[in-house]
């Protein structure tokens, strides 16, 4: 063996990521080859995976267009991603610039995407940080980077799209409910989360398959629920119309279409803002 081949083996080569990953699927370009490997890995087994991303995006578009529109200043964006068209403070500031908005995602990458995008921009920022800790999380919005962007005693909209599916069901209440269960009355939570019927859909053996290249190739699992459960997610939350619905038909006249109106079946997502009364 050269010491070249030598150098290649042992040289360790970055992990794929979830967040790298959907970037591929959303045609960006914040990613390595570990993650496109597994991403056509994943739209090899299900190839509508690149539109269920797509589709995740235009659902978040049109919540926190509504959001917006409806007076809600402030948005803490949970497991918020790389940045990519339609960001939550594009959305948002569109409709009032002096709206604010915190963005935490575990990803380093992601991170540092966000702050370049938001150099200058003194009312959003990004952190790094785990939010299945939501003690972290809290103390990480005491902080001073964060502080002057959230205030929890003021009505707060959070974000939790396309992520809780990487939670598994004894862990999820314990990591949601400390900070839904403090926002104040007025606050909003928008979700969406991929549907139990995913795997009637494509059929559960190229499901487990796809789901197995995030657990080998991401080192994370994938949880379907049922919307039963999902709406558990809300607490006493209420929800705004039409309900939890898949993504689709969530105010679907506020975006361009959803891709899944075109491949005529649902979206396989579902998703619902709700607020605190
Ligand atoms: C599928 S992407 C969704 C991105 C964005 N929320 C959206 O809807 O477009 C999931 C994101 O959650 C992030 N994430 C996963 N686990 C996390 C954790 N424990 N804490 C913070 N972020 C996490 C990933 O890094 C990734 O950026």
């Amino acid at each position: 063996m050269t010491n070249q081949q030598e150098d290649a083996s042992t040289t360790p080569r970055p992990r794929a990521t979830v967040a790298r990953i959907y970037d591929y699927l959303l045609g960006g370009k914040q990613n390595f080859e570990a993650d496109r490997r597994a991403a056509q890995d994943i739209l090899n087994k299900v190839p509508a995976a690149a539109n269920l991303a797509l589709s995740n995006r235009l659902f978040l578009r049109r919540a926190v267009q509504t959001l917006a529109e409806a007076g809600m200043r402030q948005f803490l964006d949970l497991g918020s991603g790389i940045p990519t068209q339609g960001n939550v403070h594009e959305i948002a500031q569109a409709v009032d610039p002096e709206i604010r908005v915190l963005y935490v995602d575990i990803d380093p990458v992601a991170v540092m995407a966000s702050n370049q995008i938001l150099h200058g921009n003194l009312a959003c920022r990004a952190i790094e940080a785990d939010f299945t800790q939501p003690d972290r999380i809290l103390d990480a919005l005491a902080d001073s980077d964060a502080v002057s962007i959230i205030d929890l005693d003021e009505p707060l909209v959070v974000l939790y799209c396309s992520v809780l599916q990487l939670i598994p069901d004894d862990q999820i209440d314990g990591i949601i409910a400390p900070i839904r269960d403090l926002l104040v009355p007025g606050s909003a939570m928008v979700i969406s989360h991929v549907g139990v019927d995913v795997p009637d859909r494509w059929g559960e053996s190229t499901v487990n398959q796809a789901t197995d290249v995030y657990r080998t190739q991401a080192a994370t699992d994938i949880y379907f629920r049922t919307d039963e459960q999902l709406t558990a997610l809300f607490g006493d939350f209420e929800m705004t119309e039409p309900g939890l619905v898949p993504l689709d038909r969530w105010r679907p006249e506020l975006s361009e279409p959803d891709p899944f109106v075109a491949a005529s079946m649902r979206s396989p997502m579902r998703g619902a803002v709700a607020f605190r009364h």
